[in-house]
C-alpha cells in the first residue's frame, strides 16, 4: 500500500521507513521509464521550487532544475548573496516567508542545523540536496543505481574508502536501513561521526547485516560487491587540501586496492571526482565504473522525491 509522504521534508535518510524508500525506487522506476519514451508526466503541474546553494554544484543544480521542469513545475534558484537569509533576516522568519511563496524548498548548505530549521520554522517540504553531515539525495540515488545493476540490496557488501563526511553518513544511514553491509575504512582523525555510527548499528541490528570501521582500506575492501569513494576534501575545506593529501596516502581507489573486491564490484563514487588523489583514471573510466550511471539517476530519484513530497 503506498505510504503517503507529501508535506514531509527530507533531511536525513535516517528519518524515511524501509517503505518509504522503496516507494521512491518504485517512483523512480516508473519516472525514468516514462522520460525514456517520452511519456508526460507533469505531475508537480504549476508546483514552485526554490532551490537555495551557498556551495557549488552541477548536478544537484541541473537535475533538481530540469526535475521540476519535466514535473510540470518551475524553480527559482538563489546563491548565497541573493537572499537575506543569515544576515538580515532569521531563519526562522526566512521559512516563514518562502512559504507563502513556493510549494518547496532545495537547499544546499554548510551547517546541517540550518536546513532543520528551515523546515522546522516553515510549511512547506524542505529537501537537503547536502550539508557538511548529510547527503540524503546522493544516497538514495546510489542505492537506487545498486538496485538496477543487482536487482537486490538486501546481503551486498559496499565499502567506503576516504573521508568519514556527508557521503560516509548517508551511506552508513542508508546501506544500514535497506540491510547492506557497510565496511568503512578512514585515516585516524577522519573517521565518521560516533553518534552515525551508533544509529545506523540501530539500523544494522534490526536488519541483520553488518557495519565495520577499520583503519586499513584493504580490510574494507576485502570481497567487496561495492567500491565508494569521495573527495578527501569537501567543500569549505580547501584550505586543508594538501594537508589532507598526506594524511590520506594510501587510500586511493587504484587498480592494486580493487584486486580484492569481488570480480565484478562496482566501482561508485558521488562526484565531482578528483582523479589522481582518491581515484585514478583507470578505475573511473573502467568496465566496473558507475559514476555516469548515479549522475544521471540523480534525475529520477529526486523527481520521485519532489513528486512525492510537494
Ligand atoms: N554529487 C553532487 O552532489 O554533485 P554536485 O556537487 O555537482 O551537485
Ligand atoms: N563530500 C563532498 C560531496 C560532494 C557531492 C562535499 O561535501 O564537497
Amino acid at each position: 500500500m503506498a505510504v503517503n509522504m507529501k508535506g514531509k521534508s527530507l533531511l536525513e535518510i535516517n528519518h524515511l521507513t524501509l517503505e518509504e524508500i522503496y516507494q521512491i525506487f518504485d517512483l523512480s522506476t516508473s519516472l525514468k521509464q516514462k522520460r525514456l519514451i517520452g511519456e508526460p508526466h507533469s505531475v508537480l503541474e504549476g508546483k514552485k521550487l526554490g532551490m537555495i546553494f551557498s556551495k557549488p554544484s552541477t548536478r544537484t543544480r541541473v537535475s533538481f532544475e530540469v526535475g521540476i521542469y519535466e514535473l510540470g513545475g518551475y524553480g527559482m534558484f538563489f546563491n548565497q548573496n541573493d537572499l537575506q537569509l543569515k544576515k538580515s533576516e532569521s531563519i526562522s522568519d526566512t521559512a516563514k516567508v518562502l512559504s507563502r511563496y513556493l510549494d518547496g524548498i532545495m537547499i544546499r548548505t554548510f551547517d546541517h542545523q540550518d536546513v532543520v530549521d528551515l523546515a522546522k520554522y516553515g510549511s512547506i517540504p524542505v529537501i537537503n540536496g547536502l550539508t557538511d553531515l548529510h547527503h540524503p539525495c546522493q544516497v538514495l540515488t546510489d542505492l537506487f543505481t545498486i538496485l538496477e545493476k543487482r536487482r537486490t540490496l538486501k546481503g551486498l557488501k559496499l565499502a567506503y574508502i576516504g573521508d568519514g563526511n556527508n557521503m560516509a553518513h548517508s551511506l552508513l544511514h542508508g546501506c544500514s536501513k535497506v540491510g547492506m553491509n557497510i565496511a568503512i575504512a578512514s585515516p585516524s582523525g577522519y573517521k565518521p561521526l560516533d553518534f552515525i555510527v551508533k544509529e545506523s548499528k540501530i539500523n544494522a541490528k534490526y536488519m541483520g547485516s553488518k557495519i565495520e570501521i577499520f583503519d586499513k582500506p584493504i580490510d574494507a575492501v576485502k570481497n567487496a560487491d561495492i567500491i565508494y569513494t569521495d573527495v578527501w576534501a569537501s567543500m569549505g575545506q580547501e584550505k586543508e587540501k594538501e594537508e589532507r593529501k598526506k594524511k590520506f596516502a594510501g587510500f586511493q581507489v587504484n587498480s592494486k586496492m580493487v584486486q580484492h573486491a569481488k570480480e565484478d564490484y562496482l566501482f561508485m563514487h558521488c562526484l565531482p571526482a578528483h582523479r589522481g588523489d582518491e581515484v585514478t583514471d583507470e578505475i573511473c573510466d573502467s568496465q566496473n565504473s558507475v559514476i555516469f550511471d548515479e549522475a544521471e539517476n540523480r534525475l529520477h530519484v529526486q523527481k520521485a522525491i519532489m513528486a512525492l513530497l510537494m
